[in-house]
C-alpha cells in the first residue's frame, strides 16, 4: 500500500512531464488554465522517470497533493473529451470518488488510499459491492465493466467503484447481475433479473458461504 504521506516522500514533477504518450499543447493548456502546475511523482506505476497512482487506456491518474488525484486524459486516447465520464461519476458519489472538477482533459477527484479488488474477498466485501452496483442501478447508471472488476472496485474502508468511461444512463441499468456472473452465480443473476431484491440476493449468498 502506498504511503498515507506522499507529499512528504515525493517530489513534483511539471505537469508536461506526465501528458502522456506524447505532448498535447491543448491539454497543457488546459490544466495549467485550471491550476494545475505540478504534480507528485508518487505512485505504483513507473511513467518513464516518474511514478503515477494509475495508467489506463484512457488516463493517467497522478497524486495531487491533499488527498486529491488527477486522470488526465491520454494523448492517444480514443475518447475526444472527459466531460460525459466525470459527470456520470459526479452523479454515482459516493459509490464512486467525490469529483471536484473536470474538464475536456482532466477529472480532479478524492484519493483512494486502498488495494485493488482480488480473486478471493471476504463475505463482507462481495456484499459491499453487491451494494455499490445497486445503488449505481438506483441512480440509472450502467458501469458497463463489472464483469470483470478487479480494475474497476478499489477498497478502503469502504468500496469504491471507480472508471466510468464507458458508462451509460438507462432506465433498466444493470449491475447486479454482471457482479453476480462474476462470482459465477448466474442462478442468483436470473433470480434478480425475476424480481429478487437485493437483500434476497445477499442472503441466498451468506446461506451458501457459511
Ligand atoms: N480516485 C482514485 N484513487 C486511487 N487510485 C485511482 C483513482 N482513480 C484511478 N485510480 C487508479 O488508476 C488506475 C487507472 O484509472 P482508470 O481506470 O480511471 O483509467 P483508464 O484509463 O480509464 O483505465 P482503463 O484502461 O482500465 O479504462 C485505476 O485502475 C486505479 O488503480
Ligand atoms: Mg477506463
Amino acid at each position: 500500500m502506498p504511503d498515507a504521506f506522499p507529499e512528504k516522500v515525493s517530489s513534483l514533477v511539471k505537469v508536461r512531464e506526465i501528458i502522456y504518450p506524447y505532448y498535447d499543447k491543448g491539454i497543457e493548456e488546459e490544466l495549467l488554465n485550471n491550476g494545475v502546475e505540478e504534480v507528485f511523482s508518487f505512485g505504483n506505476t513507473q511513467l518513464g522517470k516518474y511514478r503515477v497512482i494509475g495508467k489506463g487506456k484512457n488516463g493517467i491518474v497522478a497524486y495531487m497533493g491533499g488527498g486529491k488525484v488527477i486522470k488526465i486524459r491520454r494523448s492517444d486516447s480514443p475518447k475526444e473529451s472527459l466531460k460525459v465520464e466525470a459527470k456520470i461519476q459526479s452523479l454515482a458519489y459516493p459509490v464512486s470518488p467525490r469529483v471536484y472538477s473536470y474538464g475536456k482533459n482532466f477529472i480532479i477527484m478524492e484519493y483512494v488510499h486502498g488495494r485493488h479488488l482480488s480473486k478471493s474477498e471476504s463475505i463482507d466485501v462481495i456484499i459491499g459491492l453487491l451494494r455499490a452496483a445497486k445503488e449505481l442501478e438506483d441512480k440509472k447508471i450502467e458501469h458497463q465493466e463489472l464483469v470483470r472488476p478487479y480494475k474497476n472496485v478499489l477498497i478502503s474502508d469502504k468500496i469504491y467503484i471507480i472508471d466510468y468511461d464507458d458508462a451509460t444512463i438507462k432506465e433498466k441499468a444493470r449491475n447486479v447481475t454482471s457482479v453476480l456472473s462474476w462470482l459465477k452465480r448466474v442462478d442468483l443473476a436470473r433470480k434478480y433479473i425475476k424480481g429478487a431484491t437485493i437483500e434476497d440476493i445477499i442472503r441466498e449468498l451468506l446461506v451458501s458461504f457459511s
